[in-house]
């Protein structure tokens, strides 16, 4: 099982015309609805991995990149953000999650099956799962992605951010933060 971000070789008329710019996001979401309506488009590269999501970079240049996303009900991005990029996430097959955090109650959990899309901005955080076994996501980016923020809370509750590569596979960040009050703690040795 393999997870890369060499692009595939691939030949999908939607990807020969793309504007040479930065896509809105209407155009993102026709984009990957598009290309998840397309299976010849996304199947050859299905494959299925509970401990490491397996995704395959369809196409990347200097504007947008394009990813197919596979996913089980185990497969979890955690918390995130994609830096200066919007993005849209067009269900190819089954059925996933997108998740969005609210201070002080539960997360809003979507549910997104297969036939729908969403598009998102600079200032969107989410995590995303899968819910049904055997599902296919595409995922567009632009600019295309190169830094995220990986989002964990701490033990008390504090949230914090850490950049990560686009390459790097989000997930739950598995080490705890420090506690905080430990750093409180080291704070007032300090002073
Ligand atoms: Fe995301």
């Amino acid at each position: 099982m393999t997870s890369t971000t060499d692009t595939a070789a691939t030949q999908v008329q939607v990807l020969n015309d793309l504007p040479a710019r930065v896509l809105t996001r209407p155009e993102l979401r026709d984009l990957v609805a598009a290309i998840a309506a397309d299976p010849a488009a996304w199947e050859p590269h299905v494959a299925y991995d509970d401990e490491h999501r397996h995704y395959v970079c369809l196409h990347r240049d200097a504007n947008v990149d394009v990813w197919v996303l596979c996913w089980t009900p185990s497969n979890d991005t955690g918390w995130h953000d994609h830096d200066v990029s919007s993005g849209a996430v067009a269900v190819a097959h089954g059925e996933v999650i997108e998740h969005n955090l609210v201070i002080g109650s539960a997360a809003l959990e979507i549910r997104v099956p297969a036939g729908q899309a969403f598009s998102f901005g600079t200032d969107h955080i989410h995590r995303m799962t899968g819910a049904a076994e055997g599902s296919v996501s595409i995922h567009a980016y632009s600019p295309p992605l190169w830094r995220m923020g990986q989002y964990a809370i701490s033990t008390t509750g504090v949230l914090r951010r850490t950049s990560v590569s686009y390459a790097d596979e989000l997930r739950p960040i598995d080490e705890p933060f420090p506690d905080d009050q430990e750093r409180l703690r080291d704070a007032q040795i300090q002073n």
